[in-house]
């Protein structure tokens, strides 16, 4: 059954296993890993050249984290940048390994997952070039504690994550078993509520998608021959990608059902890329036009701690 209106970007609701689903989207982010290698929007070339250099969503991400950092009073950088020094970082769902750079940039040493063989790939290449130390381990993130196998100060996640996951219960069991004890997590994706959006007529911003999870079995299915760096055409070889959807509920209780505080929840109006076409350029983000603005959260952020361990007394 198509859920988009004729002649919008089709998504349809369809049956796969996650196994199933899970091996058509390695395959096709390994696809596009080698479109985006070569893309003017990553500019791996330019992140090489110039080593102060971190991407707009890692700034983002740094500013809504870093009240909530160890030290937190000491992190702000001279170029106004928090800083990481010292600590340890997992960066889940890493792609081609331009924001696990920018993250080691700012004093962290990082290790970072991506199911994606091709993206771990130019990953490795991109940090050799670049003459940072990055380990990079490739796991579903669903196995991805027993496949790095230490422990983190830091888990870090954001925009482009949780939707290519089914079981979000055991994403956060993941998540707790990477942190060490006091450790804290760290997740920025756009909102669910602005993912059921659609607003191709300028005018109306209408509901298209549930917001609620599909039934077990069923998962949203989308075939993209190409993809989303700048005006990219290059054809991508294998265009199926599976995705779930997850309320804001399901995303914060996987994370308190895995025994992790909650530290801050930010729902935002600001996002790094243009999820609707009616958003425009407000500083280094993208934003909806008013009255929506005011209307629909376009990003959800999450801060939670791993408790630390008790002393011990006697
Ligand atoms: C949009 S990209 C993430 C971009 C990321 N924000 C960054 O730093 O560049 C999504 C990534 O998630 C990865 N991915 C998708 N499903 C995954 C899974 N189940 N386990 C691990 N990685 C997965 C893809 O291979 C892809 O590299």
């Amino acid at each position: 059954m198509e859920v988009f209106p004729e002649g919008l970007e089709p998504m349809s609701r369809s049956r796969a296993t996650p196994e199933e689903a899970y091996a058509a989207n390695r395959d096709n982010w390994d696809g596009r890993a080698q479109v985006h290698a070569a893309s003017a929007t990553y500019d791996l070339d330019g992140l090489v050249s110039d080593p102060t250099r971190v991407s707009a969503v890692v700034r983002r991400d740094l500013e809504i984290l870093a009240p909530h950092l160890p030290d937190a009073d000491r992190r702000q950088g001279s170029d106004g940048i928090p800083r990481l020094d010292g600590l340890d970082l997992c960066h889940l769902q890493c792609h081609i390994g331009t924001d696990t750079l920018g993250l080691a940039r700012r004093g962290a040493r990082c290790t970072g997952v991506d199911l994606s063989p091709r993206s771990l790939r130019i990953a490795r290449d991109l940090a050799a070039r670049a003459g940072q130390e990055i380990r990079y381990v490739e796991a579903n993130v669903l196995d991805a504690a027993a496949a790095v196998g230490t422990q983190f100060d830091l888990v870090h996640t954001s925009i482009g994550t949780i939707c290519w996951l089914q079981d979000l219960a055991g994403w956060g069991r993941q998540v707790a078993g990477l942190l060490r004890p006091g450790g804290t997590f760290f997740f920025r994706d756009s909102h669910p509520m602005s993912n059921l959006m659609l607003d191709t007529d300028p005018s109306v911003m209408t509901p298209a998608y549930g917001y609620f999870p599909l039934p077990p079995g069923e998962v949203f299915t989308h075939d993209d021959g190409v993809t989303y760096t700048d005006g990219d055409t290059s054809p991508i070889t294998q265009p199926r990608n599976y995705e779930w959807s997850h309320p804001v509920s399901e995303t914060l209780m996987a994370l308190v059902d895995a025994g992790l505080q909650l530290v801050e929840v930010g729902e935002h109006q600001d996002l790094p890329w243009p999820q609707h076409p009616s958003m425009t350029v407000e500083g280094e983000a993208w934003v909806l036009p008013e009255p929506w603005r005011s209307q629909v959260p376009v990003a959800l952020s999450v801060v939670a701690r791993r408790p630390p361990l008790r002393p011990t007394t006697g």
